[in-house]
C-alpha cells in the first residue's frame, strides 16, 4: 500500500513542508509522503551530494524542491535555508525537525563535548529551526512535527545523551504548542521505534542476524517499522484530519516502549513455553 491509496493525493498540494535533515533516513521518507501528497518540500542536511540525491527522489514524485546547505547549530545558516525554501517553493506551512545524530556511548566513559554534540544537534537544532519558521508558520497557521524517539521517555543503555536531547524536544515541543496555539500554529512529535534500513538502526544494533532476530522479538508488533510508516503519521499530524491535536507526543514504535515489553515478555514466554 502506498500513502496515497488512504489519503488524497492533492491533500497538502500548494503547502510547503520543509523537512531539517531531510536528506535521508526516516526523514527523507517523511519528506516522499508529503510530496507525494501533493506538498512542495524543503530540505536542508549538511551534505549537498546527499540534498541532490533527495532532491531526484522528491521530484520524481512530482514535488517541487529546494535544497539548502545549514548545519541547524547555525541560525543564520537556517534562516537563509527556509527563506530559501520559501521563495522557491512558498511559505512554510510544515515544519519537521528531523536532524539528530546519535552514537552509543556508556555515560562514563562520553566526554563532555560529545554530550554537547547531540545535544546541540538534536535540541538546540530544532529550536533553531522553530523560531526561525516561526513568521512563515504564523502567516501559514501551519505546524511543527518533532522527530523525537523512545529515549526520549524510556532510558536506554548508553544512550544518556539522547535521552536528554530527545526528552528535552518533547518539553519543547508542549512549551511551543502552549504559546504558538494563539496564532492556529499546531506542535506535535513523533516518535518512531527502530525503522528499518536506517543509520539510526546501523549505529544502535550490529549487523548480525542473531541479534536482529532477537531484537525483533522485543517488539511486539515482531518487525521494525518503516520510513513510510513515520511519513503518515507525520502527515496525519500536519493535515486537518489533526486540526484540534497540539501538544502530543504520537509513539510509532509496534509497541517497543511499552513497560515490559520487551526482555521481560521475551523471558516470561520463554518460562512458559518450558512449563515453568
Ligand atoms: N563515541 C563517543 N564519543 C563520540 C563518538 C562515539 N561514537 N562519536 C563522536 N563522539 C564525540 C567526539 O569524540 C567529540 O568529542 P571530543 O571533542 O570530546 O572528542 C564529540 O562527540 C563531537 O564529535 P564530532 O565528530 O566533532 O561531531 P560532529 O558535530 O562532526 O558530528 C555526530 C556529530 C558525532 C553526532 C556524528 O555522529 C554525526 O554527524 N551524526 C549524524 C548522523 C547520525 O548520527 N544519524 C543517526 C540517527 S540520529
Ligand atoms: P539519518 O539518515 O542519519 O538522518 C539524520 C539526518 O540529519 C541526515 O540526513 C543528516 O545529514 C542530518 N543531520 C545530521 N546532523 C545535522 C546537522 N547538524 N545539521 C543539519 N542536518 C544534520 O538517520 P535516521 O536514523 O533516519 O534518523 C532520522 C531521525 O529519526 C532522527 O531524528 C532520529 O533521532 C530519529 N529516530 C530514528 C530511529 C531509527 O530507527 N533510525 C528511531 C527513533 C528516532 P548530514 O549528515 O548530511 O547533515
Amino acid at each position: 500500500m502506498a500513502i496515497t491509496d488512504y489519503l488524497p493525493k492533492d491533500l497538502f498540494a500548494g503547502k510547503t513542508v520543509f523537512v531539517t535533515g531531510g536528506g535521508s533516513g526516516i526523514n527523507l521518507g517523511v519528506a516522499r509522503c508529503f510530496a507525494a501528497l501533493g506538498a512542495g518540500v524543503g530540505i536542508c542536511g549538511r551534505t549537498a551530494e546527499r540534498l541532490e540525491s533527495a532532491r531526484g527522489e522528491l521530484e520524481a514524485l512530482g514535488a517541487r524542491v529546494a535544497t539548502a546547505v545549514a548545519d541547524v547549530r547555525d541560525y543564520a545558516a537556517l534562516e537563509a535555508a527556509l527563506a530559501h525554501a520559501a521563495a522557491e517553493v512558498g511559505p512554510i506551512h510544515t515544519l519537521v525537525c528531523g536532524a539528530a545524530g546519535n552514537f552509543v556511548a556508556p555515560a562514563e566513559e562520553l566526554s563532555a563535548n560529545g554530550f554537547k554534540a547531540v545535544v546541540d544537534i538534536d535540541l538546540l537544532g530544532s529550536f533553531n529551526a522553530a523560531r526561525a519558521a516561526f513568521a512563515q508558520l504564523k502567516e501559514t497557521r501551519g505546524n511543527v512535527v518533532f522527530i523525537s524517539a523512545g529515549q526520549s521517555f524510556t532510558p536506554y543503555f548508553a544512550q544518556a545523551h539522547v535521552g536528554a536531547a530527545k526528552a528535552g524536544i518533547d518539553q519543547l515541543m508542549r512549551n511551543l504548542a502552549l504559546e504558538w496555539g494563539r496564532y492556529g500554529i499546531r506542535v506535535n512529535s513523533v516518535a518512531p521505534g527502530p525503522i528499518e534500513g536506517t543509520e539510526g538502526v546501523r549505529r544502535l544494533a550490529p549487523a548480525d542476524e542473531t541479534f536482529h532476530r532477537r531484537f525483533k522479538a522485543t517488539i511486539p508488533l515482531g518487525r521494525l517499522g518503516t520510513a513510510e510508516e513515520i511519513g503518515q503519521v507525520a502527515a496525519f499530524l500536519a493535515s486537518p484530519l489533526a486540526s484540534y491535536v497540539t501538544g502530543t507526543l504520537l509513539v510509532a514504535d509496534g509497541g517497543q516502549n511499552l513497560p515490559g515489553s520487551g526482555l521481560l515478555t521475551h523471558l516470561i514466554r520463554e518460562a512458559m513455553a518450558k512449563g515453568s
